[in-house]
C-alpha cells in the first residue's frame, strides 16, 4: 500500500479530503506522516485528531536548506513514504528532497497555471477579472507552481461571485480532484514526457 506524507503549513483541508478518500476506500493507501513547517497550523489539530503521525520541522532550527531538508528525508525514510503531496506547504523545494523523490512529488494550486502562481492565486485571479479560473494538480519541479501538469479543472467566476464565494468553489473543487490526481499515480496510470503527463485510461 502507498504510503503518503502530506506536507502542509495551514488550514489543512486539502489533507482532510485526503484522509477521507483513504477512509472511504477511493485510495489504496496510509496517511503515513504529515510534515509541518509551522508550530501555530491548525493542520497539526486535523492530524492529531486523525491520528496522523506529525513530523514538525522548523526552517528556523536549521542553518541550510541542505540540513533542513535531510531531516525531512530521515523522517519520511523512518516512516517508509513513497509519495510526498504538498497541499499549502509554504516553502520551495530544494535538490535534496527533488532528488530524492524524483517524479513523486505532487503539488496542488489553487488556479489554472501557469496563470496567477504564487501563494494567492485565487486573489490574483479574481482581482485581475478573470471570468475562468480553476485547479492544478502538478508533479512538483524546482521551480514554483511549474513541474508537468497532472489535471486542471475549471471554475467560472461569475457576476454574483465575490472572493468569498470564489474561494468555497475553488477548495470544493480542490478536494475533489486531488484525490483523484493521487489515484491515477497510485495506479501507476501516470508517465511523464517531457512537460507532458500522459495518463493511461483503462
Ligand atoms: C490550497 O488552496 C492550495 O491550493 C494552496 O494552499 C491552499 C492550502 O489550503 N497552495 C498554493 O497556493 C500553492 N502555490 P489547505 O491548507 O486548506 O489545504
Amino acid at each position: 500500500m502507498t504510503k503518503i506524507a502530506v506536507f502542509a503549513s495551514g488550514k489543512g483541508s486539502n489533507f482532510a479530503a485526503i484522509a477521507r478518500a483513504i477512509k472511504k476506500g477511493r485510495l489504496d493507501a496510509e496517511l503515513a506522516l504529515l510534515v509541518c513547517d509551522n508550530p501555530g497550523a491548525p493542520v497539526i489539530q486535523r492530524a492529531k485528531r486523525l491520528k496522523v503521525k506529525v513530523a514538525l520541522v522548523k526552517k528556523e532550527n536549521f542553518s541550510s536548506r541542505e540540513d533542513f531538508e535531510k531531516a525531512v528525508i530521515r523522517h519520511l525514510q523512518e516512516n517508509g513514504v513513497d509519495l510526498i503531496v504538498l497541499a499549502g506547504f509554504m516553502r520551495m523545494l530544494g535538490a535534496e528532497l527533488l532528488s530524492n523523490y524524483q517524479g513523486r512529488i505532487l503539488n496542488i494550486h489553487p488556479a489554472l497555471l501557469p496563470a496567477f502562481k504564487g501563494s494567492e492565486g485565487i486573489k490574483d485571479a479574481f482581482t485581475y477579472g478573470a471570468k475562468i479560473t480553476g485547479v492544478t494538480v502538478h508533479f512538483v519541479d524546482e521551480k514554483m507552481d511549474h513541474g508537468p501538469i497532472i489535471l486542471q479543472a475549471a471554475v467560472k467566476v461569475e457576476e454574483k461571485d465575490t472572493l468569498e464565494s470564489l474561494e468555497t468553489k475553488i477548495h470544493k473543487l480542490e478536494h475533489k480532484l486531488y484525490p483523484e490526481a493521487i489515484r491515477l499515480f497510485i495506479g501507476g496510470k501516470l508517465r511523464i514526457e517531457g512537460r507532458r503527463v500522459r495518463i493511461s485510461i483503462p
